[in-house]
């Protein structure tokens, strides 16, 4: 028979278990974790012989506590340490978290990314919240939003629809990028998309292969074959991942892109787990993390 010594004694440890698990997962992981990984592979298309050390940094949503600029600023430290090529932001800048907390006014998160060094130089796109999070942009339904001319008032070349032919060692590349496919909520149906994907890859005018940039992931099953890699963030992992599994993807495909390195049908598409947090301030088995791919 149980004694009530003994199920006080087991409740005292299954409480303490759970404000373990809660610490870890809304302390801990989010805020003070930070994970470098690092993938090779050669992509479909690529060109012999060029190797690329790409650097990709993910949906940092900075916002206090949980990404102070001091953390952006050690993120961005961290990837300059990695000595990259090239540089890929992937979006989602601004706070993603209701009720919102100290946001970080985007011009100084814009800012502190300027001080990332890649030769071939910083690449960004927009993502959902970089939209959601401007009210202005979201009443009148014009962009661009803030974050953008906030990125691109910082020197940083915004992939807005837009297509860049780069070179190393003599080989030409393309980076290419859309918009967010979710900018504005339509009315309770749906959403409306500001990517254009027709009008981005015909800014391409060779054969050098493609690196596409696409916040959201979803967008890859629309990525023409000619595109040798589409990388992208958006999903954070599900921020709840265990065993390989995420209960809550932010994607119509579950979990087919919620994170890491898909290929599908000889297509590739990266996955960041990116870094920081939104809707609800937690992490659980996806820590934050930089993401280092070598191509080639
Ligand atoms: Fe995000």
């Amino acid at each position: 028979m149980i004694t009530r010594r003994t199920f006080l004694k087991k409740l005292g440890a299954l409480t303490a278990a759970g404000t373990g698990t809660a610490s870890y997962a809304f302390v801990l992981e989010p805020r003070f974790m930070l994970n470098t990984t690092v993938k090779s592979f050669t992509p479909p298309g690529w060109t012999p012989g060029l190797k690329l050390r790409a650097v990709l940094l993910a949906d940092p949503h900075v916002v206090e506590p949980y990404m102070p600029l001091s953390r952006w600023q050690a993120v961005i430290e961290a990837a300059n340490a990695l000595a990259p090529d090239v540089v890929f932001l992937l979006g989602d800048y601004v706070s993603g978290l209701h009720p919102r907390l100290a946001t970080v006014p985007v011009a100084d998160t814009a800012r502190a990314a300027a001080r990332l060094k890649a030769p071939l130089g910083v690449y960004s796109v927009n993502g959902n919240h970089d939209w959601w999070g401007d009210a202005h942009v979201q009443k009148t339904m014009q962009g661009p939003p803030e974050a953008q001319r906030a990125f691109e008032d910082a020197g940083i070349a915004v992939l807005a629809n837009r297509a860049v032919r780069l070179v190393k060692d003599g080989q030409p590349f393309w980076v290419t990028g859309t918009d967010s496919t979710v900018a504005f909520h339509n009315r309770g149906h749906g959403f409306i998309s500001m990517a254009d994907l027709p009008r981005t890859m015909n800014q391409v005018t060779d054969d050098a292969p493609i690196i596409h940039l696409a916040h959201e992931p979803d967008l890859f099953v629309d990525v023409p074959r000619r595109v040798s890699l589409t990388l992208s963030g958006h999903t954070h992992g599900g921020q709840l991942r265990i065993a390989g599994y995420s209960p809550v993807v932010p994607s119509g495909y579950g979990n087919r892109f919620a994170y890491g390195h898909v290929v599908e049908n000889g297509q590739h598409l990266f996955v960041s787990g990116g870094l920081g947090v939104s809707t609800i301030p937690f992490r659980f088995g996806v820590p934050p993390e930089i993401n280092v791919l070598e191509l080639g």
